[in-house]
């Protein structure tokens, strides 16, 4: 399995700071946000990855992250997504060649974790597999609606439902078989004009091939002031927790 990080779009609902440099690279505590999902992907055995990313600020990631080797990571790529808000499933679409055939662990580059994925990784085989978390604003996500008479299946995602029907979130961690590439290949950008990674999920669906799992431990995106602080004080209070002991 190889590993995809997208870490592309403006960040405009983090400006100004993401005038100084690109959303990932901004500090979550003590490190880059970016180290943070690298990590989760390498704690769970997946050390051939590819960064997407776009915008002003690209060439920082250089500069941070060298070859990924302080990481832990063996093979680390880059790719430039031309339009910074095509949506998250365009940022995909450019990892196909990485791929190569291979399945793919995706995280979005904003989204922090301290779940262990490495069962998932080694028991993945086909379709994909999302990771969903109850939340408090579901209006802020994608959301899993789950059949009344079969409570374990999804049977749709809605995207930031302005009602929502259930407060299971779609994090930012998937896991897809090859095929994800031909599906991305079949959307339309919705009407915000992003090609949206909940209608890959959606497409998934319809041919009967998404599993889920809820994500043990803490999970939080940090793009948003809000939600940059919530992940600024969790890593901040569980690194005092260790370092305390
Ligand atoms: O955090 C989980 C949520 O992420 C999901 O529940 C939603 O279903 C999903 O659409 C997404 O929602 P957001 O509105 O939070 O996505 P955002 O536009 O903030 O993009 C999240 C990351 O995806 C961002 O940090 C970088 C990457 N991205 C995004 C876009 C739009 C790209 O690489 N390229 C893009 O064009």
């Amino acid at each position: 399995m190889k590993g995809v990080i997208l870490a592309g779009g403006l960040g405009t609902r983090l400006y100004p700071l993401t005038h100084v440099t690109n959303k990932h690279l901004l500090p979550v505590y003590d490190k880059p946000m970016i180290y943070y999902p690298i990590e989760t992907l390498v704690n769970a055995g997946v050390t051939d990855i590819l960064i997407v990313t776009s915008g002003p600020h690209v060439g920082h990631f250089l500069g941070v992250l060298k070859n990924g080797k302080e990481l832990g990571v063996r093979h680390l790529e880059y790719a430039y997504q031309e339009k910074p808000d095509g949506g998250i499933a365009d940022a995909l679409s450019l990892a196909e060649d990485f791929a190569d055939g291979d399945s793919v662990m995706v995280i979005l580059g904003d989204n922090t974790t301290d779940a262990d994925l490495s069962g998932n990784v080694r028991d993945f085989t086909e379709g994909a597999l999302i990771f969903l978390k109850r939340v408090p604003d579901p209006q802020r996500f994608g959301i899993a609606v789950f059949d009344k008479e079969d409570m374990q299946k999804v049977i749709r995602i809605d995207e930031k439902p302005k009602e929502p029907d259930g407060d299971m979130a779609v994090t930012g961690l998937y896991m897809y078989d090859k095929h994800v590439f031909e599906i991305i290949k079949r959307i339309e950008p919705s009407a915000r004009g992003e090609l949206e990674i909940t209608d890959v999920n959606n497409a998934y669906i319809q041919d009967g091939k998404l599993g889920w799992a809820e994500l043990n431990g803490f999970w939080s995106d940090a793009g948003t002031f809000d939600s940059l602080y919530v992940s600024n004080s969790y890593w901040a209070k569980k690194k005092g927790d260790v370092s305390s002991e």
